[in-house]
């Protein structure tokens, strides 16, 4: 998926702009004192964990937890000003889009959530230092939604980045072994909140609120790119290098993806040249093995190349989130660790139904 940078505001200038987020924010967040921390409590609705946190971390624990902090910062963010917007009814985010949806109900909701992602963030940089590890500050985000159908669509989205992602940190704990493990049942509390979430957001959407019965598993790397496209370039304390991920070239999804076996148009910066003997696509669907299709339809223009490639999904697809990326090679890949391994371009993030 393409996020377009927005710059300014359309001609006809709102009643009420919306705020950019400055951290800290007025409630102390990213490092609230502990009179605040009981504050935030209140609003998330419950504590921070209780547990003993890891004494030592493994590097690739590290990694993991910086991706997840970054993640849960860049969602305080996004939700903080979604709540602005929603409260001060700024132009496009007013009860007349959203009827018959209550405000109250909606500044509520998103009240919690900003609150409970919070928590998420200040408990994730928690562990980092009580392991000696550095904590992860925020950056400036910049947010590709100008509406409320898709504020709402998006943070669908990156939501599921979140269920195809947290699932192979808490791999890498388990196989880190050690002090790692008490951090599985802690993030799994963390993915089954966010799925209430997302049902409020699918709901929203008018969407079945539970998409299928396994979720898209993914990769750190993917969802690392995928939330760079949010992060205004240079604006982070510490440099991006800091989470050693790889990160790839973008990759659109020009075709609206339907349910249904058909074709998808993508695109990608012209580069290194593409060629259908040498490159495919393949698709990270539900917990199926990665699907690979070959890519047709080659043409250049405007700095990029499109191309086209089957899209399958009657092939077992999960409903929500498919992840697509551009690959070197044609062969059949097993795991996403595989495709990660030899992807160019990607995620492209396909929702249907
Ligand atoms: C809030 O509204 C502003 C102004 O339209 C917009 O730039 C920003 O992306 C919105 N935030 C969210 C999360 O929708
Ligand atoms: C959809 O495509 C898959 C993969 O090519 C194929 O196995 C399946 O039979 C197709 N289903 C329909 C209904 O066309």
């Amino acid at each position: 998926m393409h996020f377009p940078i927005i710059f300014g505001l359309s001609a006809a200038l709102p009643l009420i702009v919306a705020s950019p987020v400055q951290f800290p924010l007025p409630d102390g967040f990213p490092n609230p004192s502990a009179d605040q921390v009981v504050a935030i409590q209140q609003k998330a609705g419950g504590s921070l964990p209780g547990g003993p946190l890891p004494a030592s971390l493994q590097p690739n624990g590290v990694t993991a937890l910086k991706l997840i902090a970054l993640n849960e910062i860049f969602e305080v963010a996004y939700f903080t000003s979604l709540l602005y917007n929603i409260t001060h009814e700024v132009a496009g985010y007013g009860p007349d889009v959203y009827k018959p949806v209550l405000k109250q109900f909606l500044v509520d909701t998103f009240t919690a959530v900003v609150n409970q992602e919070e928590l998420h963030a200040v408990a994730t940089n928690a562990a980092l230092k009580n392991a000696g590890q550095t904590q992860i500050q925020p950056c400036k985000f910049q947010f590709p939604v100008t509406d409320f159908d898709a504020a709402i669509a998006l943070a669908a989205t990156f939501t599921d980045v979140v269920f195809a992602t947290v699932p192979q940190a808490q791999a890498i704990f388990t196989a880190d072994g050690g002090d790692e493990s008490g951090l599985v049942p802690l993030f799994s509390s963390v993915i089954g909140q966010e799925g209430e979430q997302n049902g409020v957001y699918r709901s929203l959407q008018k969407k079945v609120p539970s998409s299928a019965p396994f979720l898209t598993g993914g990769a750190p790397d993917f969802a690392f790119t995928a939330l760079q496209g949010f992060i205004l370039p240079n604006s982070c304390p510490q440099p991006l290098s800091d989470i050693p991920l790889k990160t790839f070239g973008k990759l659109d999804v020009v075709s609206t993806p339907e349910a249904k076996n058909s074709t998808i148009e993508f695109a990608v910066p012209a580069g290194p040249s593409i060629d259908v003997s040498a490159n495919a696509i393949v698709y990270l669907s539900g917990q199926n093995l990665p699907l690979t299709v070959p890519i047709s339809d080659i043409t250049y223009a405007n700095g990029e190349a499109h191309f086209k490639a089957a899209f399958p999904f009657e092939a077992g697809f999960a409903k929500g989130l498919t992840i697509a990326a551009l690959v070197k090679g044609t062969g059949n890949f097993k795991t996403a660790g595989e495709v990660v391994k030899v992807a160019v371009n990607g995620p492209g993030l396909i929702e249907v139904g």
